[in-house]
């Protein structure tokens, strides 16, 4: 299945895999992922999101059941063979939820240029593409400086320009919103709509529900069993209160309103308002007191 219908970039079937020694952390997991698409990843902590993406970009295999990129297995032969292997690392990138895993060069523009060299590219196309990329994630002011010095906002903005510079086809994005101030986020989501509109596909894992619907058009939901429980659009998911308590994406939590307690799901999305049986009115909105829709 794909949500565009047109070509099959990943197909995952009945996946299982488990860390060493560990309980299965996915269990029986299936989606397809068509050229195109924007496709969000959502799941409690520790459900299976960030293992998921290793596995698509070929980092973990399952132990039973197949991953495939482009109808061709990946697994470690394959990745090893040319020139399907360099094809793939070339197309897909994956920034890592944890930046530093990512990041290994002693300046910004080292860490740019090392996948254009790798790749063979001329060095003035390399120094254009590095000027071009800092330009886009407004990060040139960073250039000459040692990942390793930035703070968790900058290196996150770093690590995907190591990524952008090498224009791939598909992007794996873990929690890319992590750290990032709101500026930092819009622009973020703004470069994401740019890629998506340019027919990038686009695979991030979250638990920031407020910014499905800026991030995609189709999300998945990993259950803490490590099970795929839901595909729909955004509205339909963020919709679905009792998927979003059972997959503990959101809490119920008591409240007092003057002399009045009680208690209702929440999950930080939108302002709404309601009313008490003492007719009185309130709203939550602000970020603490968020959303959801009442039981
Ligand atoms: N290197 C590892 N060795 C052993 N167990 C691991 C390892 N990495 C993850 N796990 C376990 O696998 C399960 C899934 O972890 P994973 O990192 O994929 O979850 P996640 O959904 O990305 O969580 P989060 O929202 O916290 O990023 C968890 O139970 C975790 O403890
Ligand atoms: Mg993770």
């Amino acid at each position: 299945m794909s949500g565009t219908g047109g070509e099959t970039v990943f197909a995952v079937a009945d996946a299982r895999f488990a860390y060493p020694s560990q309980a299965p952390c996915l269990d029986g997991v299936s989606f397809a992922v068509g050229r195109g698409e924007r496709l969000a990843l959502v799941g409690a902590n520790g459900s299976g999101k960030s293992t998921l993406l290793h596995l698509l970009d070929g980092l973990y295999f399952p132990a039973s059941g197949a991953v495939s990129y482009l109808g061709q297995p990946l697994t470690e032969a394959a990745l090893e063979a040319a020139p399907f292997g360099p094809r793939f690392r070339a197309d897909v990138g994956f920034l890592f939820q944890n930046s530093d895993a990512q990041l290994f060069c002693p300046t910004v523009e080292d860490e740019l240029a090392f996948g254009p060299l790798q790749m063979g590219w001329r060095q003035d196309e390399v120094e254009r593409r590095i000027a071009d990329t800092l330009a886009l994630l407004d990060i040139a002011k960073l250039r000459a400086r040692a990942p390793a010095s930035l703070s968790a906002g900058e290196k996150k903005r770093v690590a995907l320009a190591s990524l952008l510079v090498l224009a791939p086809s598909v992007l794996l994005l873990d929690e890319p919103t992590g750290g990032l101030d709101p500026r930092s986020q819009s622009l973020l989501l703004e470069i994401l709509d740019g890629l998506h509109v340019r027919g990038i596909t686009l695979v991030t894992a979250t638990h920031d529900l407020t910014l499905l619907p800026h991030l995609a058009d189709r999300v998945l939901v990993l259950s803490e069993e490590h099970r795929l429980v839901a595909d729909g659009t955004p509205d339909n998911v963020l919709a679905d209160t009792g998927l979003l308590l059972a997959v503990n994406l959101i809490h119920a939590h008591a409240h007092r309103h003057g002399r009045l307690v009680h208690s209702h799901p929440h999950q930080h999305v939108v302002a709404h308002e309601h009313t008490h049986d003492d007719g009185s009115g309130h709203t939550h909105g602000d970020p603490d007191d968020g959303g959801g829709s009442e039981p």
